[in-house]
């Protein structure tokens, strides 16, 4: 059994005072907004693992496809002695991929959730005891990232499509901030959902069984908790569109009634005009050139891109120049 260690990079209130600033940013800004990484408390994330079920939501299973398919070829290309995930939660889908990188030193999952770290990580220090460590950092991966002193060639994962819930701005300075941990040479595997027909995509994030529209509302539940504010999740609409112009998905959340909400922990009241809605997630999708250009902005040359078999989904393997 291979040691297991964690590193927390984050100040025990960090994520209080992270969420008490974006709160405030997000719902004093027009159009309101509230970043979506707030979904994921231990209730959101439960949510998440059952939107990977539903029959409309194919990115999960479509990356899972390539990942099984070409986890062989990624070994070979990028010869990994240590593998970087970033937002790596159960690391369910990483499992294939450490099993391939014959080489592999030491793994790096990299999540704001603790828990998730500790049952994976332990799990798969157990499972691979050719691995001489799992190294996990309780870190916020948009921010900066102190990565441990381990063995090249690097590979940095960065798995279910999960980029597109940022800005373009904020895109790009993530990506030069994953460039910053890799030497020339190094490689970043990164998960991207395609454009494709607007229906597909819309069913997607607004499927039968209302899962998602619940994993949506559950941002205003961890709000209430966390800042002992009075939303009434069921006074709102799940809203998901299309911008065709963006080429991204929109979560939103429309307020059934006009009403005040009340948040203590920040002083404030915020007033919803009836039909007002709040933006929650923007999930964008991709098409090859733009992935291609976006990582050569980041000193990042594109070097393989496979999608499963129906075209959904792409993984790609960049290397640092
Ligand atoms: C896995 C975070 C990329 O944007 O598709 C699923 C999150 N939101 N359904 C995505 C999500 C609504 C998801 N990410």
């Amino acid at each position: 059994m291979s040691p297991f260690r964690l590193t927390r990079t984050l100040p025990e209130d960090a994520a209080g005072a992270a969420l008490r600033a974006d709160v405030l940013a997000g719902l004093t800004g027009s159009p309101k907004t509230l970043p979506p990484k707030w979904f994921y408390d231990a209730r959101g994330s439960e949510l998440f693992e059952e939107i990977t079920a539903l029959p409309e939501y194919y990115p999960t299973r479509a990356e899972r496809e390539i990942l099984l398919a070409r986890s062989g070829e990624i070994a070979a290309v990028s010869g990994a002695r240590t593998l970087v995930e970033l937002g790596s939660g159960s690391s369910e889908k990483t499992r294939h991929l450490i099993a391939a990188l014959d080489g592999l030193h030491t793994y790096v999952p990299v999540d704001v959730s603790e828990s998730a770290l500790t049952g994976a990580g332990r799990a798969l220090a157990a499972e691979r005891p050719g691995l001489e460590e799992v190294h996990a950092l309780v870190a916020d991966f948009t921010a900066e990232l102190p990565l441990p002193d381990t063995p090249g060639p690097r590979l940095v994962a960065f798995l279910g499509g999960t980029i597109g819930n940022l800005l373009p701005a904020e895109r790009a300075a993530f990506l030069a901030s994953v460039r910053a941990l890799l030497a020339p040479g190094d490689a970043l595997l990164l998960g991207t959902d395609l454009v494709k027909d607007v229906r597909t995509l819309v069913r997607a994030y607004d499927d039968a069984a209302g899962v998602t529209a619940a994993f949506n509302k559950n941002v205003l539940h961890v709000v209430d908790r966390e800042l002992g504010a009075d939303f009434d999740p069921d006074a709102f609409d799940h809203v998901a569109l299309w911008d065709a112009e963006q080429e991204w998905i929109e979560m939103r959340l429309r307020s059934r009634i006009a009403q005040s909400v009340k948040i203590p922990a920040l002083e404030m009241v915020v007033d919803f005009a009836e039909g007002e809605e709040l933006r929650t997630e923007v999930s964008a999708k991709f098409r090859r050139e733009g992935v291609r250009a976006e990582l050569s902005a980041a000193g990042l040359e594109l070097s393989r891109w496979w999608t499963d078999g129906e075209g959904r989904f792409a993984l790609s393997l960049s290397v640092a120049r």
